[in-house]
């Protein structure tokens, strides 16, 4: 036997697994436990990620996102996360993201999250803006500045700075601006709950939208 504490400071017996007497179930691995947040139960604690498909048109969920995140649920993952999706056309890291910028968008997430329940999976989705790494091509063409033929946009930014010079060049938020962005997040969110997802992720990481406001690297603004 060999008592030690684990992450949670509850003594457990990590010694001797050849001994079938050490097979309780206190002693086991607890992935496929229940997990209890606020109001939300998880079946069990395996995630799946949030994971870009750029295979949307007009951000438009599809059979391809149908059978992504529902062959994750089918696999017994107890939360499964949509894609990075955006909270505004221009949000958008390049023109095959998902979107909920839109009424329209819900009806095919509800098909999702209705199949995803249908397997004991907890629906959930990352919202996201990408800030000044919008309007550049999905990865396999390149993920460069897009082409006008392509379809470009202006993207937005704390300051008017590239992220590199394969980036857009960006323009800077006018505080009505902020003001836009953080509603259609606040939007997104209300149409994320009509659709049928009970978890909510906000992306603050990767260099997209937020991440700029908090990196002196890419915001330069005095107000
Ligand atoms: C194909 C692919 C797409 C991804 N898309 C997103 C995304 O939309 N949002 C996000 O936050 N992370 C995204 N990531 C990062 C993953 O969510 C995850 O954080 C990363 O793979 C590290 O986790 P791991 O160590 O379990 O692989 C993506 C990763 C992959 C492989």
């Amino acid at each position: 036997m060999l008592l030690l504490p684990d992450s949670f400071g509850v003594t457990r017996d990590c010694g001797d697994w050849n001994n079938a007497k050490n097979l309780k179930r206190e002693n086991m691995a607890q992935i496929f436990d229940p997990l209890s947040i606020r109001s939300i139960t998880l079946p069990n604690r395996i995630v799946v990620s949030p994971m870009c498909e750029y295979s949307s048109i007009d951000g438009f969920a599809n059979d391809w996102h149908l059978v992504h995140l529902g062959s994750r649920a089918v696999g017994g993952a107890g939360l499964v996360f949509t894609e990075a999706t955006a909270v505004t056309p221009e949000g958008r890291i390049s023109p095959e993201d998902l979107g909920i910028w839109s009424d329209a968008h819900i009806e095919f997430l509800a098909r999702i999250t209705h199949f995803l329940k249908s397997q004991g999976c907890v629906p959930g989705m990352q919202l996201a803006h990408a800030g000044r790494k919008g309007s550049t091509q999905k990865p396999w063409v390149g993920s460069e500045k897009l082409s006008l033929e392509e379809g470009a946009w202006v993207p937005v930014a704390p300051s008017a700075i590239a992220y590199s010079d394969k980036y857009p060049f960006p323009k800077e938020l006018s505080k009505e601006g902020i003001r836009g962005v953080v509603e259609a997040f606040a939007n997104a969110a209300r149409r994320a709950l009509d659709a049928g997802f009970r978890v909510l992720e906000i992306h603050a990481a990767h260099g997209y939208l937020i991440h700029e406001f908090y990196s002196p690297l890419s915001n330069k603004r005095t107000d």
